[in-house]
């Protein structure tokens, strides 16, 4: 089974890895060598086509605490023979010779992953490809959302910044929609709004959504506020939105107290320093998540192949 696109989850199969994830943190300290005897022998290769500090370790560490070895590969479109102009495909080929375990790949272009794991002999994770997906983001901000608020259904969740460029926020979207009665409240300028691939799928599975370009009638009453930075390296140089779209402590002032606030990382500055100490800043606690929630994944992915 390939990770690929958040449109292949299903609520019980969330709900599976969300129970799994907080098994294996709750036994962790008492169970951490004995888990590490888990998946012993077992080999994950880990390619990264474009910059990660999250994903990657994250990655890493869940594998390796069960006692898989990672392969990593940083840079893998600069210092692989991607520079020498094999394709994804070939490179899988030849992981398939090795009998690698599972694949954990990042790459430049929407679609990358996918066709990597055409070929693919293991699981094939899509760590984000280009603009398109990020799911296994989106299962760690599903849990994050699910251990803050207790439920996933009937939340009124803002996904705000580059919508356009974001996959993280545009696995997200996909994922909410897999609950019922929530309502998705896009927040961002016309030239960055949510692709209407996205926009269709949401329709399709009847969860409302509205645009708006102001942060403060998007924040009156959300339970949620997913914020994303400017993908700048994928937007025209010189690119300029003409109005702020930083929460700092005054957008704060917006937000109910049960409200939280979240963010895939990296922020450049569109969330104020001094809004970490704000008891609603969960962005760094769900960083935290990615680790455990992929490593119940992997444990997943590496039983079923055994
Ligand atoms: C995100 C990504 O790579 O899409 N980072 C992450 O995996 N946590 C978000 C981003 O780069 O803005």
């Amino acid at each position: 089974m390939h990770i690929l696109s958040a449109e292949q989850f299903d609520r019980g199969g969330l709900e599976e890895i969300f129970e799994a994830t907080d098994q294996i943190r709750s036994d962790y300290d008492e169970s951490r060598v004995v888990l590490a005897a888990r998946h012993a022998g077992k080999r994950a290769a880990i390619l990264f086509y474009e910059a990660s500090t999250r994903t990657k370790s994250s990655f890493t560490q869940a594998a390796q605490s069960m006692g898989v070895s990672c392969d990593t590969h940083d840079n893998a479109g600069q210092f692989s023979s991607a520079a020498k102009g094999e394709t994804i495909e070939d490179t899988v080929q030849m992981f398939n010779q090795y009998g690698t375990d599972v694949l954990v790949i990042r790459h430049n272009e929407t679609g990358g992953v996918a066709r990597a794991a055409e070929v693919a002999h293991m699981p094939v994770i899509n760590a984000g490809d280009g603009k398109g997906e990020h799911p296994t983001q989106s299962l760690l901000d599903a849990y994050t959302i699910w251990k803050n608020h207790k439920t996933l259904d009937g939340l009124r969740i803002v996904i705000g910044g580059d919508l356009t460029h974001g996959r993280t926020a545009r696995s997200l979207a996909k994922t909410l929609a897999l609950f019922e009665g929530n309502h998705l409240i896009f927040n961002s300028i016309p030239e960055l709004q949510m692709g209407h691939d996205v926009k269709e799928y949401l329709e399709a599975r009847g969860t409302s959504y509205e645009e708006t370009e102001d942060m403060k009638t998007a924040f009156k009453d959300a339970d949620v506020v997913y914020w994303t930075r400017l993908q700048r390296e994928r937007l025209p140089e010189g690119f300029k939105v003409n109005q702020s779209f930083v929460i700092d402590e005054k957008a704060m002032s917006y937000l109910s107290d049960r409200a939280t606030v979240m963010h895939p990382l990296p922020r450049v500055d569109e969330i104020d320093k001094k809004v970490d100490v704000d008891p609603r800043a969960k962005y760094f606690e769900q960083a935290g998540n990615g680790m455990w929630v992929r490593m119940a994944l992997l444990d997943m992915l590496l039983t079923q192949t055994q």
